[in-house]
């Protein structure tokens, strides 16, 4: 087992994708902490997996407050895994977006990922073993017009990623960051299969499908466990080449559609 007699905590577990981590990492013999808002869906999920023989406990936790954060690190009393996962997007074009819907989203995105990390290292330092992972988004690496402050957070969580791999690297404390592209739960997916739009969609990631919970639970236990021990400050993208495609021709539709009958490169050399 890849983690086993290790001590994560989640941030954001209760929900689509913090939850399929925490499912991963208990998996792997980890015993983690729920950290979410959302208490009655921490003490759910914490339950879901205790039911089954792992290790959880649920932490009510507001990430962007910093008493809060502090108060959860303080009740810990040893970590090995911090997976900054918590956040929330929100649309808008600039002139539309108020300075508090700004805020809120570069505290719950990004200002969160530092407060953990502070109150964390302190414990991780102590670890034989210590990884902080944080979830970024597609959104830092390529324009989606309408998400500014979530872009901004997100590309934010990058260079602090970078900055925390150098100043952890002290006390061995190894700092990633995975960047999903869209990745519903399964049975949303399922849900939309004949929907035209989310087809458009679809249609944008290069392996033909969207990313699955299980998809980024994989890269953040790599990234946490030992597989990963000399790799450092680097983001993982976990989009099946979905960011790639702006710097193909495919970012067209219809070269897109030959490409997916195998004929692009004829009928371009054309
Ligand atoms: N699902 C995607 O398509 C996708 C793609 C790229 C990046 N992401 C990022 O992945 C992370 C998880 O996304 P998700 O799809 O699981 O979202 P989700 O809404 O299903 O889960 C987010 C969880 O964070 C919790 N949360 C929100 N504010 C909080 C706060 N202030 N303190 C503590 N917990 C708080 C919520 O209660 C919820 O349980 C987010 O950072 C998101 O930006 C998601």
């Amino acid at each position: 087992m890849l983690l086993a007699g290790r001590k994560a905590l989640i941030t954001g577990a209760a929900g689509n994708l913090g939850r399929a981590i925490a499912e991963r990492f208990a998996a792997e013999g980890c015993a983690v902490w729920i950290a979410d808002l959302n208490g009655p869906a921490a003490a759910a999920a914490a339950e879901s997996l205790n039911r089954r023989g792992y290790r959880a406990e649920a932490v009510v936790m507001d990430v962007t407050d910093e008493e809060s954060v502090k108060q959860a690190f303080a009740a810990i009393d040893a970590l090995d895994i911090l997976v900054n996962n918590a956040g929330r997007t929100r649309g808008g074009f600039v002139e539309h977006v108020s300075l508090q819907e700004w805020n809120d989203i570069l505290n719950v995105n990004l200002t969160s990922v530092f407060l953990c990390s502070k109150y964390a290292m302190p414990l991780l330092s102590r670890s034989e073993a210590p990884a902080i992972v944080s979830i970024s988004s597609i959104n830092a690496l390529r324009v989606n017009p309408g998400f500014p402050a979530y872009a901004a957070a997100k590309r934010g969580i990058l260079a602090l990623t970078e900055q925390l791999a150098i100043e952890g690297a002290q006390y061995r404390i190894r700092a990633n960051c995975v960047s999903p592209g869209w990745t519903p739960s399964e049975a949303k997916q399922r849900e939309r299969e004949n929907d035209a739009g989310f087809n458009i969609d679809r249609d944008c990631y290069p392996l033909g499908r969207l990313g699955l919970p299980e998809d980024v639970a994989n890269a953040v236990l790599f990234l946490a466990s030992d597989l990963s021990a000399f790799v450092n400050g680097v983001n993982l993208p976990v989009d099946g080449g979905m960011t790639l495609l702006a710097t193909t021709g495919l970012i067209r539709p219809d070269l897109r559609k030959r490409w997916r009958k195998g004929v692009y490169k004829l009928e371009a050399e054309e």
